[in-house]
C-alpha cells in the first residue's frame, strides 16, 4: 500500500512493501541526492501527488532539496522567459536579466528594498544579487547576506514599530497599530520566502503559531476573498507568546468559585498601541455582557482568536502574501509548520565537534597550537557561549539545515597584536583570531568578544 507508491516513480529502489524498513530508513535511502534529480523529472503531477499524501517519510534536507530544485527550475525558468521576451522585442540582452538586482543605499535600507521588492516583483524568483550604491563590489554571496542581516536587524527593532518583542518568550509578533499601509509586512514576508530560496538561514524569533498561520493554507488561495492563516490556535499557542496572559485565562477557566464575582471581567479587553491603551469588545456590546462559570470557555477562545488574529489580521495577511510571492511551491505542501522555522531559521541544534570538522583555515593549520586551543576552548564551553560563538561569526545562533558543513565556516589568522579581540565577518560566516600565545588568553579574549558582540554593527 503506502510504501508500494514508490514503484511509480520507476526508481528502480527496490523497496519491499511489508518488512522492517522504517521511516529512518527511507530517509537515508531518499537523502541519496536521488530526490532531486527525481523532481527534475516529475516535478508535476503524480509525484507531487504522491508525496503530499506522505510526506512525514521525508526528512527536513530532502524536502529543502526539494524545494530548492523546484526553485532554482522556477528561477531558470523565468530567466529565460525574459531573454526570450527581450530577444523577441529585438533588445539588447545581458547578463543582469537573469538576476534579480536589488540596489539600495545603506541609509536609506528599508525604503530603498521596499521599493526595489515591488519594483522587481515579477523577478522575485530569480537569483539574487545586491549592490550598495557607491560601493564596488562582486556579490560573491557576502553582500546579499550582509543585506539580508541588516535588513531583518531593522525591521525588528522595537524602535521600528513593525514588530513587538516579548521578553518573557523571547519572540517577536506583530505589532496591532492600524496603518493604510501593510506593503512593509509584505517585504517581511518576501524577505523570509527569499531567504528560503537564496538558502540563507535568518535571525527572526517567531512563535511557532506563526508558521502553523503561514502555512493555512499552504498555497495562496485563487480567491484573493479566502481568508488566510486561520489556522486553529489554542491557549497553548498563546502560551508561546504571551506566558503570563495565558497563565491568567488558563486560571479563569480552571477557577471553582464564582467568575463573574471574583474577576469583574467583561467581554472587552484592552491592549496599548502605539503608548495608548485601546480598547476592544470581542463581541458586540462586550463591555456590557460579564464573564461568568457559564461563558468563560468562549470569553477565552475569542480572546485568542482576538491576539493571534483578529488583532493582527491585516498584517499577517500581507506577510502571508509576502511570504507566498516567492516560495509559491507546491512543494510547501510537504512542510509542517516547524520544518518551515528550520527552513528559515536553521536547526537550533548545535554540534560543535561537526563544526570544527567541517570548518575551514586561512593563514592557520588544523595542527596550529591557536587553532588546538581554540577547539578546547569552545568545545568546553556551555551550550549558551557556543550560541554566542556561532551567532558572533555567522550572524544566527543556528545552523542552516544541511548541518554545520554548509555554514563554511572559516578561521582566519590576522596579524594583530595579541591583545586585540578576535573580531568576525559575519557575511563569509568568518572569525579572525590573533595568534594568541595561550588557552587562557584565548578563552578570555573569545569570551570578552561574542559576549559584547550582540547589537554593534557588521564588521
Ligand atoms: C528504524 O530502523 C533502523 C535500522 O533498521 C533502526 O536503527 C531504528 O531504530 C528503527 N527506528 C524505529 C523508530 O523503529
Ligand atoms: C505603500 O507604501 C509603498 C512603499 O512606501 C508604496 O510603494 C505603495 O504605493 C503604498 N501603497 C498604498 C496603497 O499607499
Ligand atoms: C480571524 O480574523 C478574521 C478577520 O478579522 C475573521 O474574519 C475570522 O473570522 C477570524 N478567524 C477565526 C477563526 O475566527
Amino acid at each position: 500500500m503506502v510504501w508500494g507508491g514508490f514503484s511509480w516513480f520507476g526508481l528502480g529502489l527496490l523497496v519491499p512493501v511489508e518488512g522492517n524498513l522504517n521511516a529512518t530508513t527511507y530517509n537515508d535511502i531518499l537523502d541519496d541526492s536521488v530526490l532531486p534529480t527525481l523532481w527534475q523529472q516529475f516535478g508535476e503531477g503524480p509525484f507531487l501527488f504522491t508525496f503530499c499524501q506522505f510526506p512525514f517519510i521525508l526528512s527536513t534536507v530532502v524536502k529543502k532539496a526539494i524545494i530548492q530544485k523546484d526553485s532554482e527550475q522556477q528561477m531558470i525558468s523565468m530567466a529565460r522567459q525574459s531573454l526570450v521576451d527581450k530577444v523577441s522585442r529585438r533588445q539588447r540582452v545581458d547578463m543582469s536579466l537573469l538576476f534579480l538586482n536589488i540596489k539600495v543605499r545603506r541609509l536609506q535600507l528599508v525604503s530603498d528594498s521596499l521599493d526595489e521588492l515591488a519594483r522587481n516583483r515579477a523577478d522575485l524568483k530569480k537569483k539574487l544579487k545586491v549592490t550598495f550604491v557607491g560601493e564596488a563590489g562582486l556579490d560573491m554571496g557576502g553582500l546579499t547576506k550582509e543585506w539580508f542581516l541588516l535588513l531583518i536587524r531593522q525591521i525588528f527593532h522595537t524602535d521600528y514599530g513593525m514588530f513587538t518583542f516579548f521578553k518573557d518568550s523571547h519572540c517577536h509578533w506583530f505589532s496591532s497599530w492600524k496603518c493604510d499601509n501593510y506593503s512593509e509586512f509584505r517585504l517581511v514576508g518576501a524577505l523570509m520566502g527569499l531567504a528560503v530560496y537564496n538558502s540563507i538561514t535568518l535571525d527572526i524569533r517567531f512563535p511557532p503559531c506563526v508558521y502553523k498561520k503561514l502555512l493555512t493554507p499552504p498555497v495562496v488561495p485563487c480567491d484573493p476573498d479566502t481568508p488566510v492563516g486561520m489556522a486553529t490556535l489554542t491557549l497553548d499557542d498563546l502560551q508561546q507568546v504571551m506566558p503570563d496572559l495565558a497563565h491568567g485565562l488558563a486560571e479563569l477557566l480552571s477557577y471553582e468559585g464564582n467568575v463573574e464575582e471574583d474577576f469583574c471581567t467583561t467581554f472587552q479587553v484592552s491592549q496599548e498601541e502605539l503608548g495608548v491603551i485601546k480598547s476592544y469588545n470581542l463581541k458586540p456590546g462586550g463591555d456590557k455582557i460579564p464573564v461568568t462559570n457559564q461563558n468563560r470557555k468562549e470569553y477565552v477562545q475569542l480572546y485568542v482568536d482576538f491576539l493571534l488574529n483578529k488583532s493582527i489580521y491585516r498584517q499577517f495577511a500581507a506577510f502571508f502574501y509576502g511570504f507566498h510571492s516567492v516560495c509559491a511551491s507546491d512543494a510547501l505542501l510537504l512542510l509542517r509548520p516547524e520544518e518551515v522555522e528550520i527552513l528559515v531559521c536553521g536547526s537550533p541544534n548545535l554540534d560543535m565537534s561537526s563544526l570544527q570538522k567541517a570548518a575551514q583555515y586561512e593563514g592557520y593549520s588544523k595542527t596550529d597550537p591557536t587553532i588546538r586551543a581554540f577547539w578546547d576552548v569552545v568545545l568546553a564551553f556551555p551550550l549558551e557561549l557556543q550560541k554566542k560563538l556561532l551567532h558572533f561569526s555567522t550572524g544566527s545562533d543556528r545552523v542552516p539545515v544541511g548541518g554545520m558543513a554548509d555554514l563554511n565556516f572559516k578561521i582566519s589568522k590576522i596579524d594583530a597584536s595579541t591583545d586585540w579581540l578576535p573580531i568576525s565577518h559575519t557575511c563569509f560566516n568568518q572569525i579572525c583570531l590573533p595568534t594568541y600565545k595561550n588557552k587562557k588568553e584565548l578563552k578570555q579574549k573569545l569570551t570578552i568578544a561574542i559576549s559584547n558582540a550582540e547589537g554593534f554593527g557588521l564588521e
